[in-house]
């Protein structure tokens, strides 16, 4: 996909899909950084996709005026690198660092919220799991530089994919989400499933998303919502 698509409508196409609001076609385009500005009817909207100063927050044209912001401003500091990652379907140039995981580079350079958001941070409750070529990876212990050529999925995509449209509603009626915060990485998991059993056990189901700990015990309700998402989607692999 090319072109560039505001942060807003990324984040409105995969935010909203499971408070059961109509999907909308999901891409991104080269997302440096971003500015949200509140308009005069109360919502948030992106005016423009900006390049933004990660030290200053200082905006600039483009990736070359940033890397001259650097160069004059910033020279102590490594000047920025930008890097292809493949994330939902779409090509984006992001700045990143040699040391940012996968989880800080959608979160500072892409802006995504759902899988991205800051957990546990260190591997241990499965909030932050994304697909990386499909199968299921940890963003908060996988260095983002790693991921080059790769294919990322996160709940966002999958959201806005209209063959999970099911998973998406099965999520919403048996209210798996509760607090929210490990619903992203669970339900990352659970498009892995429906990919890999037509029709999941119980105890496929619960095996698989055994790294995914949910503080508000929604366990049950992620077995409902995926047995009955696989009935719906007919566990047809992508
Ligand atoms: S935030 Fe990655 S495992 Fe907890
Ligand atoms: S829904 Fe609250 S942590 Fe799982």
């Amino acid at each position: 996909m090319s072109g560039k698509v505001s942060r807003r409508d990324f984040l409105k196409a995969g935010g909203a899909g499971l408070a059961g609001v109509a999907f909308s076609a999901l891409g991104i385009g080269s997302v440096l950084g971003s500015e949200t500005e509140a308009s005069g009817d109360g919502k948030n909207n992106v005016e423009e996709l900006v390049y933004v100063c990660p030290v200053c927050g200082e905006k600039a044209e483009n990736f070359d005026a940033l890397q001259k912001h650097f160069k004059e401003k910033h020279a102590q500091l490594d000047a920025p690198a930008s890097m292809a990652l493949h994330i939902n379907g779409a090509d984006v140039e992001v700045y990143v660092e040699d040391h940012w995981t996968l989880r800080e580079t959608l979160q500072r350079a892409v802006g995504l919220t759902g899988n991205a958001k800051e957990m546990c941070d260190r591997g241990g409750c499965g909030s932050c799991t994304v697909l990386i070529d499909g199968k299921p990876a940890l963003a908060c212990t996988t260095l983002a530089v790693e991921c080059k050529g790769k294919k990322i999925e996160t709940s966002e995509g999958i959201a806005a994919d209209p063959k999970y449209r099911p998973l998406v509603e099965a999520y919403v009626k048996y209210d798996a989400s509760q607090c929210g915060y490990c619903t992203p990485g669970q339900f990352t998991v659970a498009k892995y499933i429906l990919t890999k059993y037509p029709n999941p056990t119980q105890e496929q189901i619960r095996t698989e998303l055994s790294g995914n700990i949910c503080r508000c015990g929604t366990y049950s309700r992620h077995v409902q919502a995926i047995q009955e998402a696989a009935k719906a989607i007919k566990g047809g692999n992508s």
